[in-house]
């Protein structure tokens, strides 16, 4: 059984104020909610902020990106041991913005993914398909090739500790999400791609969806059998609308 685990990323958003005050409206909200992972990525200048709000609350800290270098002439980035440092237990790597926007390539979000793993910190890579490629058909080939290159540094016997997020970037801050059933249909893809890299490592690693996560979608999400949780961009900057998808209702399943 897979725990499920529900991210917010936060993307270029919140001053260390802003964070402090959703953490103190957030936690109130989530504390009956079942046995789950709650994840918060906030900007870098805000980790220390929300370390510090969300002590003793089982709720953890993620950053949003890495460098995979220990130290040296790296003008501008931030290295694994200083996250760990920071209270952070996991990171994002390979995010299509990064991916798309500043050029980062399969072998780079793998060498991150590895060095986070040397820290103890998990790492979440997200992969996903672009309009384009879904329209041309090539949704499966993107993703398995994303997934062999950004997973390439992770040693089979730590395969449980990653956790992976498809989020097809058609869906990213446009309301235009999957359909559980396109969804799912990816998703199952990628588990039987990381049963055939991880042997049975692969069945347990947890595998999120992002791109429009919203409370009146997530229950439905959720209710597939290989969606173990979200990655969640613009409705996790309130509250309200994060702690309702922290506290899903899977449709027709167990609580
Ligand atoms: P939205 O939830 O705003 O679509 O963002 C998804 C995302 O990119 C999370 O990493």
């Amino acid at each position: 059984m897979r725990r499920p685990i529900l991210a917010a990323n936060w993307k270029m958003q919140k001053t260390r104020a802003e964070a402090a005050e959703f953490v103190e409206g957030l936690l109130p909200l989530i504390a009956g909610s079942r046995a789950v992972d709650v994840v918060i990525a906030p900007p870098f200048t805000a980790l220390d902020r929300v370390a510090e709000a969300l002590r003793g609350s089982g709720v953890a800290l993620a950053a949003q990106n890495v460098n995979p270098e220990e130290k040296g002439a790296f003008t501008g980035e931030v290295a694994p041991h200083m996250l760990a440092d920071l209270g952070c237990t996991y990171a994002i790597v390979g995010h299509s913005e990064r991916r798309a926007l500043y050029g980062e390539s399969d072998a780079f979000v793998a060498s991150k993914a590895g060095a986070l793993l040397a820290r103890d910190i998990h790492p979440i890579v997200c992969v996903g398909e672009s309009l384009e490629e879904r329209e041309a058909g090539n949704t499966l080939d993107v993703v398995a090739r994303q997934l062999s290159g950004s997973l390439a540094e992770v040693p089979t016997d730590r395969a449980a500790e990653i956790v992976v997020a498809y989020e097809p970037v058609w869906a990213i801050g446009t309301g235009a999400t999957a359909t559980p059933e396109i969804a799912q249909e990816v998703h199952g893809f990628v588990r039987g791609q990381l049963v055939e890299r991880f042997g049975t490592g692969g069945e347990q690693v947890r595998i999120q969806y992002g791109g429009s996560v919203k409370p009146d979608n997530v229950d439905s999400l959720m209710a597939q059998p290989d969606i173990d949780g979200a990655l969640v961009g613009g409705a996790s900057l309130q509250p309200a609308t994060f702690s309702r998808i922290v506290c899903f209702q899977p449709l027709g399943g167990a609580s």
